[in-house]
C-alpha cells in the first residue's frame, strides 16, 4: 500500500519526510514525493522509481521548511509515472492520500465543469481540487465537507498556504496515526516511518480528522465533534514496526486477507442491484456473447486460482474453462483462436512463462485479459482487460492475501460474465454478492482459530511427508495447501484429489502419514466423510477442516478444525486461510526463513 508521512516542528522537514519515506520502502512502491512549506509557499518535488531518486533531487537541499507532508505510490489508479506521482496539488494546497475514491470520476468531471485542471489520472488529484473547491477560510472544514462527498477508502494529509501552521490529516477504512514529539507533530500511514523520533501514538479512528500544529493536536470525530483519542506507547523495534508487531510478513499478509478483499471488491458491485461492474472491459463485454470458452493460464498459487475458477465460471457463466500451467501451454500446439477468452493469473504481472502464453494468445487472435496485483506490470500492460487484486505488496514469497483476492476477483468476474451472456438470474447473482459480502467476518473466524492450529503444528513439524485431500472445489485448496507447506518449511506434502485415493495415494497411508482433509458442508460432504474412514481404517492420521457444529466427523479424527459456515463455493476461503496459518507455523517452529524461503523468488521473472 502507499506510505504517508507529515511532519510539522523545528527540524528540517525534508529530512524528515524523506527518511520517514525510507522506513516504509519494504511495503512496495512506484514512485515517491514530498510537499514543504517554505515561508508560506508549497514546494512539491516528485520522483518516479526509487526513493534515491527523490534523494538525488533534493541533494543540494536548500529548502529550511519545517512543515511537510511525503508519500510513497503503490498505483492503484493510474499507471506509475511522474505526473500520478504525489503530493497532488490545487492552487494553494496540495494533498497525499491512501486509499480508494470510487466516486473519484463523477467528482472528477464535476470538478471539470467548475473548470478545474487535472494533470493526472489519479483518484488523488480529484480529493485536491475537491478540497480547493470546498475551501472558503477553513481548511478543517474544507477537508470535512470533502469527505462526506467521498464514497470510498481514505487516509489524507493536507497542507495550505492560507493556514501555514497547520497539516489536517483524515482516515477512512486506511489507516493514519498521529505521532506525538516534543514540541513537533508526526502523522504516518504506519509507524515505522517516525518511531524514530517517537514512541507516543494515537490511532486515529473510522471518520475522524485532525489539526496538528508544532505542539499541539486536535481530533474531531465523524460529527464534527471535538474528541480525545488514547495515547499508545509503542515499544516496538523498527523491524518489528515494519511488520506491524508481526513475526513475519507471511503472517501479516494472513491477517490482512479480510482487509485486503474488502479493498479488492470495494467499488465493483452493487448489492441492491445485484451488479457487477468492472472499468475498461468494453472489449471482454461486446465480445461475452461470442466467447465460446476461456483459457486461464497461470504459474503456483495462482494456477491454483484458476482451478478455483473453473468451477465458478462454469457453473455461474456457463462457458468451458480450460486451466493451464503457463509454462506447458506456451509450448503446445494450441488451438485458440477469437472467440477464446485468455485469461492470465497473476500477483507479479511479471511471470515470464505466463507472460509468454498470454502474448501467444494475442498473436493467435484471442481476447486476453489478466487478474493482477501490480498496477502498471507487463502483464497488466498488455492485456485488453485487467482486474486489479487490491491487495497492497505481497512481501512474503509464499503468496496468501494475492491468492485469496485473486479467488474473490475470479468470482465476480464469472457474476458479471454470467450476467453479461444472460445466463445468471437476479436472485443467484444477490445469493453470491451476498456471501462475498460476508466474507471477510467469515476469514476473521478463521484466524481466531489461530492457536488452536498452532498446537496441531506442534505435533506434525518435524514429519517428512504430508497428504492433503480436498474434492471439487476444494481439491484446489489441497494443491495450494500442500505447495504452502512444502515452499516455506520444506516438508514433502502432495495435494490430491480425495476421490483419487484409492488410485494410488492410498499405499501411502501408514501411521506416520498426517492427512489433511478439507471437508467442509457441500454437495460432497459424504464422500469425503468417507475417504476419512479410509484413511483411518488404515492407521493413517487425519486433520479434519470442517464447519462449526459439524458432529459427523467427531471421534473419528486425530484433529478438528472448525471454520464458519458459507456457500459452498466460497468455502475454498476459511479452508485455505487454515491451511495458510498451519504452513506458517510449522516453518515457524523450525525456526526457518518464512519470508523469504531457500531457493524461491517472490516473482519469477525467467523461463
Ligand atoms: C506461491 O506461494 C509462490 N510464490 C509461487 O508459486 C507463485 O504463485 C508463482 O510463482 C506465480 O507468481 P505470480 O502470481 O506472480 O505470477
Amino acid at each position: 500500500m502507499c506510505g504517508i508521512v507529515g511532519y510539522i516542528g523545528s527540524k528540517n522537514a525534508s529530512a524528515v519526510l524523506v527518511e520517514g519515506l525510507s522506513k516504509l520502502e519494504y511495503r512496495g512502491y512506484d514512485s515517491a514525493g514530498i510537499a514543504l512549506l517554505e515561508k508560506g509557499v508549497i514546494h512539491t518535488e516528485r520522483s518516479v522509481g526509487k526513493l534515491v531518486n527523490l534523494r538525488n533531487m533534493l541533494i543540494d537541499n536548500k529548502f529550511t521548511a519545517t512543515t511537510g507532508i511525503g508519500h510513497t505510490r503503490w498505483a492503484t489508479h493510474g499507471k506509475p509515472s511522474f505526473e500520478n506521482a504525489h503530493p497532488h496539488r490545487s492552487e494553494g494546497l496540495t494533498v497525499v492520500h491512501n486509499g480508494i475514491i470510487e466516486n473519484y470520476l463523477e467528482l472528477k468531471s464535476m470538478l471539470i465543469e467548475k473548470g478545474y485542471k487535472f494533470e493526472s489520472e489519479t483518484d488523488t488529484e480529484v480529493v485536491a481540487h475537491l478540497i480547493k473547491s470546498n475551501f472558503s477560510g477553513y481548511l478543517r472544514k474544507a477537508v470535512r465537507k470533502s469527505i462526506e462527498q467521498i464514497i470510498g477508502s481514505y487516509a489524507l494529509a493536507v497542507i495550505s498556504e492560507e493556514e501555514p501552521d497547520r497539516i489536517i490529516i483524515a482516515r477512512k477504512d486506511s489507516p493514519l496515526v498521529i505521532g506525538i514529539g516534543e514540541d513537533e507533530m508526526f502523522a504516518a500511514s504506519d509507524i515505522p516511518a517516525v518511531l524514530s523520533h517517537t514512541r507516543n501514538f494515537i490511532f486515529l479512528e473510522e471518520g475522524d480528522i485532525a489539526i496538528l500544529k508544532k505542539g499541539s493536536y486536535e481530533i474531531f470525530d465523524i460529527d464534527g465533534t471535538p474528541i480525545e483519542r488514547e495515547i499508545k506507547q509503542i515499544d516496538w523495534n523498527p523491524v518489528m514496526a515494519e511488520k506491524a508487531g508481526y513475526d513475519h510478513f507471511m503472517q501479516k499478509e494472513i491477517y490482512e486477507q479480510p482487509r485486503a478483499i474488502i479493498d479488492t471488491i470495494r467499488g465493483r458491485y452493487s448489492l441492491e442491484e445485484s451488479t457487477v461492474f468492472f472499468d475498461g472491459f468494453e472489449k471482454v463485454e461486446s465480445s461475452a456473447k461470442a466467447f465460446n470458452r476461456i483459457v486461464i493460464v497461470a504459474c503456483g498459487t495462482s494456477w491454483h486460482a484458476g482451478l478455483i475458477a473453473k468451477f465458478y465460471l462454469e457453473k455461474i457463466a456457463k462457458i468451458p474453462v480450460e486451466v493451464d500451467i503457463a509454462s506447458e501451454f506456451r509450448y503446445r500446439d494450441l488451438v485458440i483462436d477469437d472467440k477464446t477468452l485468455f485469461l492470465a493469473l497473476t500477483q507479479s504481472g511479471e511471470t515470464a512463462d505466463t507472460l509468454s502464453a498470454l502474448r501467444i494468445a494475442k498473436k493467435m487472435g484471442s481476447t486476453v485479459m489478466s487478474i493482477c496485483n501490480v498496477v502498471g506490470s507487463s502483464i497488466a500492460r498488455e492485456s485488453d482487460s485487467v482486474i486489479y487484486t487490491h491487495a497492497g505488496p505481497e512481501i512474503g514469497v509464499a503468496s496468501t492475501k494475492a491468492f485469496t483476492t485473486q479467488v474473490v476477483s475470479l468470482l465476480l468476474f464469472s457474476i458479471y460474465l454470467g450476467q453479461k451472456r444472460g445466463v445468471l438470474g437476479h436472485d443467484e447473482s444477490f445469493r453470491y454478492l451476498q456471501a462475498i459480502v460476508e466474507l471477510p467476518e467469515v476469514i476473521e473466524k478463521v484466524l481466531e482459530q489461530d492457536k488452536n492450529i498452532l498446537e496441531i503444528a506442534k505435533n506434525y513439524k518435524d514429519v517428512s511427508n504430508f497428504l492433503y485431500l480436498g474434492r471439487n472445489v476444494n481439491y484446489p485448496v489441497a494443491l495450494e495447501g500442500a505447495l504452502k507447506l512444502k515452499e516455506i518449511s520444506y516438508i514433502h506434502a502432495e495435494g490430491y484429489p480425495a476421490g483419487e485415493m484409492k488410485h494410488g495415494p492410498i499405499a501411502l497411508i501408514d501411521k506416520n502419514l498426517p492427512v489433511f482433509v478439507l471437508c467442509p458442508k457441500s454437495s460432497v460432504y459424504e464422500k469425503v466423510a468417507s475417504n476419512v474412514e479410509e484413511v483411518k481404517a488404515r492407521d493413517g492420521i487425519v486433520i479434519a477442516v470442517v464447519t462449526e457444529g459439524d458432529e459427523g466427523l467427531k471421534g473419528k479424527c486425530d484433529h478438528i478444525i472448525e471454520i464458519p459456515a458459507t456457500i459452498e463455493e466460497l468455502s475454498v476461503f476459511p479452508t485455505v486461510v487454515v491451511t495458510q496459518i498451519f504452513s506458517y507455523h510449522c516453518a515457524h517452529l523450525l525456526g526457518l526463513d518464512v519470508d523469504q524461503p531457500r531457493n524461491l523468488a517472490k516473482s519469477v521473472t525467467v523461463e
